[in-house]
Order: C-alpha cells, then sequence, then structure tokens
C-alpha cells in the first residue's frame, strides 16, 4: 500500500486523519516540528489503530531539513498538509510569524515534492476563505473575500500557491479541503484536541468550563441578526472530517480528479448557533454549563454554513456524526485526558 506523508500528523485534525489512513490500509510517515502537539499522540494512533506510524520530528521552514528527511523517505506517494499555526488571535499580533511558518513550509513543501516528483497534494484549508458570504449555505463558487486576519490570509494565498504552481507544473494535482469549524474527538476518547493555554474555540472552551478546568463560557454576542442572536456555525465531526482526507487521498492517486485543483467545502450543511451548541452539550452530557453573554468577539463573522453538493457528488463524502454524538465524543476526550492528568 502507499506511504503517505502526513506534516501535522500529531495535531488534531492530522492525528485523526493518519488512524483514518491506517484504517484503510496506507502507509503513514508524520513530520511535524511538535510546536502545538504532544509526542504522547502517537501511543493513542498506536492504541487505536495496533500501527504506530513513521515519525520524524522536522519543522517544514527548515529546508535542509526537508530536503535530508525526502531522500530518507523516497517511497512517499502523497502529502496531506496539516502543518500550520492557527490562532486567529496570534495571528493578528504576530503577522511575520504566520506569514513566515504558514508559507515558507508551504514553499519548501511544494519545491522538495517537485524535486522527487511527489505529485500529490492535499491541503488543509479553511470556510475563512469566504470571510461573511453573500448567500447562504456557501458554496466552492462563492467569492473569495479580504481575509479578517493573517492566519485566514496565509489560507488564501497557500491555495493560490497551489494553483499558480498546479499551473506551471502539470504534473503536480492538488485537492484543497475548506473545514468548517471541526469538533469533537476520536470515540475511543484516546486522541482528541489539546489546545495550549486558554482555548479560542467553542468546543473546548465548553468542555473546560464543564471540567471546572474555565470559571464560566462567555458566549461573544447575543444581538446578531440570527434566529437567538448568537452567531452560527457549521460543526463538522473530526473523525467525518478525517475520512474526507483519505478519500481526497484515494482521488489523487487513482487520478480520478476531474482537474489538477479542486477545492471541497467539508461540513454537515446545517448551521447551529452558539446557543443551540451549549444547550445540546448541556442534553447530552446531562450537565449544566456556567455561561454568560458578553460583548461580540472582534473579527468574528454572524453566520457561515456550507453547502455540500459538489463533496458529497464528487467524492461521495458526506458527514455521518450527528452533533449530539460528537459533543458527547468531545465531553468523554475531555474527562478521559484530565484523568490522566491527575
Ligand atoms: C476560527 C477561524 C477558522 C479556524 C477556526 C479553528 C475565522 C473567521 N475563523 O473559527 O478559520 O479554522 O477558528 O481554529 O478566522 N465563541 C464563544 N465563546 C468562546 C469561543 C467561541 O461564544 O469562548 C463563539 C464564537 O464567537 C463563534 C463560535 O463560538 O461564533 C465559534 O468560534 P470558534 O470555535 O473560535 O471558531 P471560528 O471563530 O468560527
Amino acid at each position: 500500500m502507499d506511504t503517505i506523508l502526513v506534516t501535522g500528523g500529531t495535531g488534531y485534525i492530522g492525528s485523526h486523519t493518519v488512524v483514518e489512513l491506517i484504517n484503510e490500509g496506507y502507509r503513514v510517515v508524520i513530520a511535524d516540528n511538535l510546536s502545538n502537539s504532544d509526542i504522547g499522540v502517537l501511543d493513542g494512533i498506536e492504541a487505536i489503530t495496533g500501527v504506530r506510524p513513521g515519525f520524524e520530528k522536522i519543522d517544514l521552514c527548515d529546508g535542509t531539513a526537508l530536503r535530508e528527511f525526502s531522500l530518507r523517505h523516497s517511497e512517499i506517494k502523497a502529502v496531506i498538509h496539516f502543518a500550520a499555526s492557527k490562532a486567529v488571535g496570534e495571528s493578528v499580533e504576530e503577522p511575520l510569524l504566520y506569514y513566515r511558518n504558514n508559507l515558507v513550509s508551504l514553499m519548501n513543501l511544494l519545491e522538495e515534492m517537485q524535486q522527487r516528483s511527489v505529485s500529490n497534494l492535499v491541503f488543509s484549508s479553511s470556510c475563512t476563505v469566504y470571510g461573511q458570504p453573500d448567500k447562504l449555505p456557501v458554496t466552492e463558487s462563492a467569492p473569495v473575500k479580504k481575509a479578517e486576519s493573517p492566519y485566514g490570509n496565509t489560507k488564501k494565498i497557500s491555495e493560490d500557491i497551489i494553483s499558480d504552481c498546479i499551473k506551471s507544473n502539470s504534473s503536480l494535482k492538488s485537492i484543497s479541503l475548506r473545514y468548517f469549524n471541526p469538533i469533537g474527538a476520536h470515540p475511543s476518547a484516546l486522541i482528541g484536541e489539546l489546545p495550549r493555554g486558554v482555548p479560542d474555540n467553542l468546543v473546548p472552551f465548553i468542555t473546560q468550563t464543564a471540567s471546572g478546568l474555565r470559571k464560566e463560557l462567555k458566549v461573544f454576542g447575543n444581538d446578531y441578526n440570527t434566529p437567538d442572536g448568537s452567531c452560527i456555525r457549521d460543526y463538522i465531526n473530526v473523525t467525518d472530517l478525517a475520512r474526507a482526507h483519505v478519500v481526497a487521498i484515494k482521488r489523487l492517486l487513482e487520478n480520478k480528479s476531474r482537474e489538477n485543483y479542486e477545492v471541497f467545502n467539508l461540513g454537515t450543511g446545517r448551521g447551529v448557533s452558539v446557543l443551540e451548541m451549549i444547550r445540546t452539550f448541556e442534553k447530552v452530557n446531562s450537565l449544566k454549563l456556567n455561561y454568560s453573554i458578553t460583548s461580540r468577539r472582534p473579527g468574528d463573522i454572524e453566520q457561515v454554513w456550507a453547502d455540500t453538493t459538489l463533496a458529497n457528488r464528487e467524492l461521495g463524502w458526506k458527514a455521518e456524526s450527528n452533533l449530539e454524538e460528537t459533543l458527547v465524543s468531545a465531553w468523554k476526550w475531555e474527562q478521559n485526558y484530565r484523568n490522566k492528568q491527575k
């Protein structure tokens, strides 16, 4: 079976994707600098799959190290590129860090792929490229808007870099997957999201509040033009998301792409408000969350959810888990992780 390089494979979405790749029989080599993940994730992957993936600690911004790595791994047939910094607020404070880290790593990777004639790339993109769409649900052909943050801009520029490289190199093929809001954890609770410090994202903040680590969840605004006034997002189960990467890799390896560069939305197609998320979490896990309403968070868009027709039709993929089971998995993971820390 083919070997896949997964950059950022010890991270949140990366680790779940490694599990799905191994389950489908692929060999996996992870390259990760562990800047926002823990080496212990490999134990979780091994416990779930019975296979320990290959791992090398590498910073993709270091072109020499990447070259040496790729010389050692001539078996690699395709790449899934997750490795990137992703904290929106931090990217506003440290834009150069974000541009350097997210773009230099991608350019090094593309150069190396070209050198070694590796021609298949799945790229981890984001619905952030749509900004606040004029029409909902948003399709892949909606205009890409000016990014709200340097992080968002790195996703937009990365997509442009990949598509330009494909125009100049007819053997390169790529699929960019635009994620909506990934949440939840593997049902085994052996891997999950591990935010460092105070979480920015809603679900880790919810689970940490439920576990007593945070005193109170703040809902950022209830005066939006939505049915209950809170923002609406499309929350997608991380294992469903991971499965889409396996489908995309197969599509590239089997030469089934319609064009050398393709883009797909990965979401559920359903918008859920922040207050609905809280209510559902409380209900399915039989607990009460301490929360209050506060002012809007700068840079937040009001509402977005995906039109998933293209991914359904072309990839034969759709989200299968419902919100209830996904929020159960998130809470199970949080409890399991906190218990291990004790
Ligand atoms: C952001 C990024 C997205 C990125 C994702 C994961 C933008 C516009 N979006 O998504 O690209 O992929 O993070 O890193 O750049 N909320 C609260 N209280 C909290 C936390 C969040 O009310 O403590 C609300 C937010 O206002 C928002 C919703 O929950 O309405 C989801 O927020 P979050 O999980 O941070 O994701 P996004 O901002 O949608």
